[in-house]
């Protein structure tokens, strides 16, 4: 099983257009050693032929082009991606499926809660039925990593375990501060021929047992890396926010991402969705030291797990 990353940061990229925090400016302007990211998304193949996207960010467009893999040129007009999953509705998760418009019907695998607010809130069903459509199919949020797979057409090699997570519905959902259990999922990705399995979940604001259980039984777990810091945010002026308003976990303190990592002993952990205020893309920050000595990785865009 292939994975690639096509985009590694959260919401509004890395540098954000209108950002001048140290880290989108020391970006821009070259005087910080840091990699400009695109927003959140992976893509999943078992033949690096035929994709399963993961998540639609605004970038998609870019990382199309960025990974050539995803165009296979078999016809006048093609596309690797055959099916997309998303894990939540949030704006850099969804908006790329106006930008797939041209291509055929989509079949589109999300919960219930997600395809509701993709009706109404930010109603992207209904545009895209005047163009390709989509074709909703629906996704359970189980509370056990042991449930049956799903199994995406065409995929028959890889089978996808949906698992209900703690995290937030977008701030334009009417379910923002009334959190339900399919609001946001993770996902135990499996490769049924070898067994190998990734857990990944770029929005987590909790380690429930049942996902602490996902993470023990994944070879690899590419989870929330948003913010370092609790009040991070509002430590830089960026926003009032913290990041449990936000729906994530941070990755420092006794109860954080790190912590949780580090109990998962040496298998391969790589954090993805990570903040432009986070201070771990600065390559030189004492932050992306700590990280390296917890053996913990930072994902980039074009990032490749073989699996
Ligand atoms: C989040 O996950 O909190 C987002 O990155 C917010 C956004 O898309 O703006
Ligand atoms: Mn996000
Ligand atoms: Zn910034």
């Amino acid at each position: 099983m292939k994975i690639l990353v096509l985009g590694s940061a959260a919401g509004g990229g890395f540098p954000q257009w209108n950002c001048n925090c140290p880290n989108c400016q020391g970006v821009r302007k070259g005087s910080i050693r840091a990699h400009a990211r695109t927003q959140s998304s992976i893509a999943v193949s078992s033949d690096g032929v035929d994709w399963i996207l993961i998540n639609a960010s605004p970038d998609i467009l870019s990382q199309i082009r960025a990974n050539p893999a995803l165009q296979p040129e078999r016809g006048t007009r093609d596309t690797g991606i055959r099916a997309v999953v998303l894990m939540d509705a949030q704006i850099d998760h969804v908006t790329g499926l106006l930008m797939l418009r041209e291509g055929r019907p989509l079949p589109l695998y999300c919960t219930a809660s997600v395809w509701d607010d993709l009706s109404n809130g930010l109603p992207l069903a209904k545009v895209l039925s005047h163009y390709c459509g989509l074709l909703w199919q629906p996704l359970p949020a189980h509370r056990s990593a042991h449930e049956p797979c799903i199994r995406i057409p065409g995929f028959d090699d890889i089978g996808f375990t949906p698992l209900s997570l703690k995290s937030k519905a977008p701030p334009y959902s009417p379910k923002r501060d009334t959190p339900g259990a399919d609001d946001n999922i993770g996902l135990l990705i499996e490769d049924r021929t070898t067994g190998r399995k990734l857990f990944y979940a770029p929005g987590l604001a909790e380690i429930e047992p049942h996902v602490d259980e996902a993470m023990r039984m994944a070879d690899c777990v590419l989870v929330d890396g948003t913010l370092w810091t609790e009040d991070e945010m509002i430590r830089l002026g960026l926003s009032r926010k913290t990041a449990s308003d936000m729906g994530h976990l941070p990755q420092s303190g006794p109860n954080g991402m790190m912590a949780a990592l580090d109990a998962l002993g040496t298998r391969r952990k790589i954090l993805i969705h990570i903040n432009n205020s986070n201070p771990i893309l600065n390559e030189d920050s004492q932050e992306a030291s700590i990280l390296k000595n917890h053996g913990i990785e930072t994902a980039f865009d074009g990032m490749e797990i073989n699996l």
